[in-house]
């Protein structure tokens, strides 16, 4: 049976399609608002100020990102009237009629646009969510013929989110350069020309969330992302592999950052943590999530930028980014495909 194109249709059903069902280890082991405070939030007011409170901010991101690889910034000068703009625009775009969303269908490998995302192409398990995704940055990459035209105003909020995204982006890895005892820039010249690429998640209401992911475990590939989630809840982190988890408590306003393969195994040399993480959905609320993945270009290299005494470098010798995000795709699509075999 063809997936489905859109989750519309689904969501009123009284039981979960086939497709969604995840085998029992994959499944949510905690619930989408249990809530817990273990993930650092901290403030940036004052992280301009050399001799003020920028020594303490930076060393409260550097623990979480040794620690979790994930932490909740505020007052962090993103306008919150841009935030609910965009938030509004979001939700009125995946509440528009299943064939307006799918003019920008991107199944077929088309760059940007509309999908009901599996997190891996051609993985047996679908994820339970609605996406639409754009090439931001560099501003070449802009193919407005993949962002969609409506609801009216779009193009000029979401461009502006991204700047303003990117800006802080900026300021949070000038703090991981500094404490990795480097010039302010070092991280952001390591990603050459910066690529940003925006994924706006719909997580509609689910039947059956005990037997899905809205959005499968994994670790991001770039170097750092930015999220913005409602206050329903659902993004949830491990540290163990998957043992235990927690789920973040949702702050009105707030980013969630976590720290992608590149920022941590690589730039570091594994002393930052590259965030592990999935997404649960729920059957009383549909949640909207707004992640800003900040990548290195294809072409830069990566190689670890500080390897502390007596460590040993991550990496024998230097990739590409591209060839690093080759390398870990097969190597899931590998496992997933051994597992198939395992069934
Ligand atoms: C993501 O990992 O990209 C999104 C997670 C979420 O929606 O909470
Ligand atoms: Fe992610």
């Amino acid at each position: 049976m063809a997936p489905p194109r859109t989750l519309t249709a689904l969501v009123e059903k009284k039981t979960l399609e086939e497709s969604f069902i995840r085998d029992e280890d994959e499944r949510p082991k905690l619930a989408y608002n249990q809530f817990s405070d273990a993930i650092p939030v901290i403030s940036l007011a004052g992280i301009e100020e050399v001799e003020g409170r920028r020594a303490e901010i930076c060393k409260k991101i550097v623990e979480a990102c040794e620690d979790w690889g994930i932490f909740q910034v505020v007052d962090h000068c993103v306008d919150s009237k841009l935030v609910a703009e965009m938030t509004r625009l979001a939700r009125e775009f995946f509440a528009l009629p299943p064939e307006e969303k799918l003019r920008f269908d991107m199944s077929g490998g088309k760059k940007g646009g509309f999908i009901v995302s599996s997190h891996l192409q051609g993985e047996a398990v679908q994820d339970w969510r609605e996406i639409v995704t754009y090439f931001s940055y560099p501003k070449r990459a802009r193919d407005y013929s993949r962002w969609p035209d409506k609801p009216e105003g779009w193009t000029a909020v979401t461009e502006a989110y991204s700047e303003k995204l990117m800006e802080l982006a900026c300021k949070l890895l000038e703090v991981l350069s500094e404490a990795m005892g480097m010039e302010k820039e070092a991280l952001t010249k390591a990603c050459v020309d910066m690529d940003q690429k925006v994924v706006i998640n719909f997580y509609p209401k689910c039947p059956q969330p005990d037997l899905t992911l809205g959005l499968k475990r994994h670790t991001d590939p770039g170097t750092i992302t930015l999220l913005l989630q409602d206050q329903v809840g659902g993004l949830q982190a491990t540290r163990d592999n998957g043992k235990t988890w927690i789920t973040v408590q949702p702050i009105e306003g707030a980013f969630v950052v976590n720290l992608g393969d590149h920022g941590h195994q690589y730039l570091s040399n594994g002393r930052f943590k590259n965030a592990d993480h999935q997404a649960v959905v729920n059957s009383n609320y549909s949640r909207l999530s707004i992640a800003t993945f900040q990548n290195p270009a294809p072409d830069a290299v990566v190689f670890p930028l500080k390897v502390r005494k007596g460590e040993k470098p991550i990496l024998e010798e230097p990739i590409t980014f591209a060839e690093m995000y080759r390398r870990k795709m097969s190597k899931d699509i590998e496992l997933a495909k051994l597992k198939k075999l395992a069934k």
